[in-house]
């Protein structure tokens, strides 16, 4: 196959072109769905627009819709328009296999038209299987690779399983999830997606922390008074009332997105910035986090649920009116938690976490709050709008680091107060970004795991949460309110000010 005549594109110059994805298959179950149209395809073609895809290259979409090869590739340029000159060569090697994921049938097929493809392109057997399914599928379709032995490496191949959250419904049901898919798949062959993990600004907490000499030295219970981590979303459930009755905030966001940005957070330096030495980090760092005590989980947790009210000057409705949602619905929509690290660095420090949908604002943001300081030399009058330092990783959006120390304000009067001292990704680098999917599924093609999350991972995660998901199981906590547009309950306020600490306006 003659290699693709692509114009010269300057968003690959500068980045990293030797990690190309190697000549291979991407098998994408689900490929009639929503994920895919949204997100992979778009993705993919963003890679191949910055030709970091190989010409040998095809999508082999599975799902139980009904679909010529020729109706698929029509989807696959209907989800990108405006489509780069390399997405045409794609889709033409592109292939599609319908079938019910239960029957073998769809799996013999698929290793049919996956050999078939390899031989046609000569791609070699690099293949990698993407389930873009609903979870209750994951372990049906692993075991049915593994029938058809498509789960094993061909010598000098490879066989890579991409799965997405949710892993499971808690921590026993995702060790079930992991069982099934440890049947069939080694450990290293799969590839677990936590699209916080893709974004770039959650990597740059790694290089915030271990680039620079003058942060780490504080990043401690000696300088921290405590950390509060942010994600807070001005949407709705919008249409996954049916989805989202069956997860609420603690299983959509903090047991997943929070504990990755908090294992970041939180971790020691690694030997060295790779799979294994992030991911041990990562690991021992959540195992630090102490798992509350059921009786404690009054006082530390708070869930809530949004009402009507109104959001960026629209009025929306209440959690419970929304559609898929049961009008007498218990589901949490905001979390609100405080928790504590067991170890050396992190003693006695809080870490304050909220989470919720329909608040006044779309910001994801850690902010570490430094002590006052012991002694201050002003008047009290000349310091009034004077806080503590606080150091804040902004994740989205405008991404970037914000440094908030006290200035004197100008005059002949000694007033002090806070200035902000700014770092703006979009200022900085004029380079857009890769989106997070871009991002990981160039890495699980390329077979690096760093930005993947490992099954220990998942479990300790699991096991953090597991007991607020108990108590609240039990009805053991009541469930606020908060007006759509509000920064959440006042029993969040609450939570927080018991400590003489406020939560941040972002
Ligand atoms: C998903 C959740 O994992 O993350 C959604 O299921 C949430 O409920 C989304 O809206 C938030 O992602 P982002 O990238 O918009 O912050």
């Amino acid at each position: 196959m003659a290699a693709l005549e692509l114009p010269p594109n300057t968003l690959a110059e500068g980045l990293d072109t030797v990690r190309r994805a190697p000549p291979g298959v991407l098998v994408v179950f689900g490929a009639s769905g929503d994920l895919t149209h949204r997100k992979l395809l778009p993705a993919l073609e963003r890679l191949s627009r910055r030709r970091l895809l190989p010409a040998a290259f095809a999508v082999v979409g599975v799902a139980r819709t009904e679909m010529t090869d020729d109706d698929f590739r029509d989807l696959m340029a209907d989800a990108v328009p405006n489509a780069g000159p390399g997405w045409g060569e794609i889709i033409k090697n592109s292939a599609y296999v319908a079938g019910e994921y239960s029957h073998p049938d769809t799996f013999t097929a698929l290793r049919d038209r996956v050999r078939q493809t390899e031989e046609a392109l000569g791609t070699g057997a690099n293949r990698t299987y993407y389930l873009a399914t609903i979870p209750e599928v994951f372990g049906d379709v692993a075991r049915a690779l593994g029938k058809v032995g498509l789960n094993r490496p061909e010598p000098g191949g490879s066989a890579r399983l991409v799965i997405e959250k949710p892993f499971g419904r808690d921590r026993e049901t995702a060790r079930q999830l992991d069982a099934a898919l440890h049947e069939v798949f080694d450990e290293d062959q799969i590839y677990r997606i936590d699209h916080y993990l893709g974004k770039e600004t959650v990597q740059n907490v790694l290089a915030l922390r271990f680039a620079n000499a003058i942060f780490e030295p504080l990043w401690s219970r000696n300088y921290i008074d405590h950390v509060q981590v942010t994600v807070a979303e001005t949407v709705g459930v919008e249409k996954r009332g049916n989805f989202y009755e069956t997860a609420g905030a603690l299983r959509d966001i903090v047991q997943n997105h929070v504990m990755q940005v908090l294992s970041l957070t939180l971790m020691e330096p690694p030997g060295s910035i790779d799979a294994q030495g992030i991911r041990d980090e990562k690991v021992k760092a959540l195992r630090s986090v102490v798992v509350p005590q059921a009786q404690d989980v009054p006082n530390i947790a708070v869930r809530a649920q949004y009402d009507s009210g109104w959001v960026e000057g629209n009025a929306v409705p209440g959690y419970r009116q929304e559609p898929g949602v049961s009008p007498q619905s218990q589901t949490e929509t905001y979390v609100a938690l405080k928790l504590s690290v067991d170890n050396w660095r992190w003693a006695g420090v809080p870490i304050y976490v909220r989470t919720g949908k329909r608040l006044p604002k779309r910001v994801t943001e850690v902010a570490l709050q430094f002590k006052a300081v012991p002694h201050l030399a002003f008047p009290r009058q000349a310091a009034l709008g004077l806080n503590p330092n606080a150091l804040v990783m902004r994740i989205q959006p405008d991404e970037g680091v914000t440094l908030r120390f006290g200035a004197k304000v100008p005059g002949q009067a000694f007033m002090v107060r806070d200035v902000l001292m700014d770092f703006s990704y979009g200022a900085a680098f004029l380079e857009e970004p890769p989106d997070a999917y871009e991002r990981l599924l160039l890495d699980a093609m390329v077979g690096d795991p760093t930005l993947f999350i490992r099954s220990d991972e998942v479990d300790t995660a699991w096991g953090i949460v597991q007991p607020l998901l108990d108590t609240w199981g039990k009805g053991g906590a009541p469930l606020s309110g908060y007006a759509s547009g509000s920064w959440g309950p006042r029993q969040a306020d609450t939570l927080i000010e018991r400590d003489g600490r406020q939560w941040r306006t972002p």
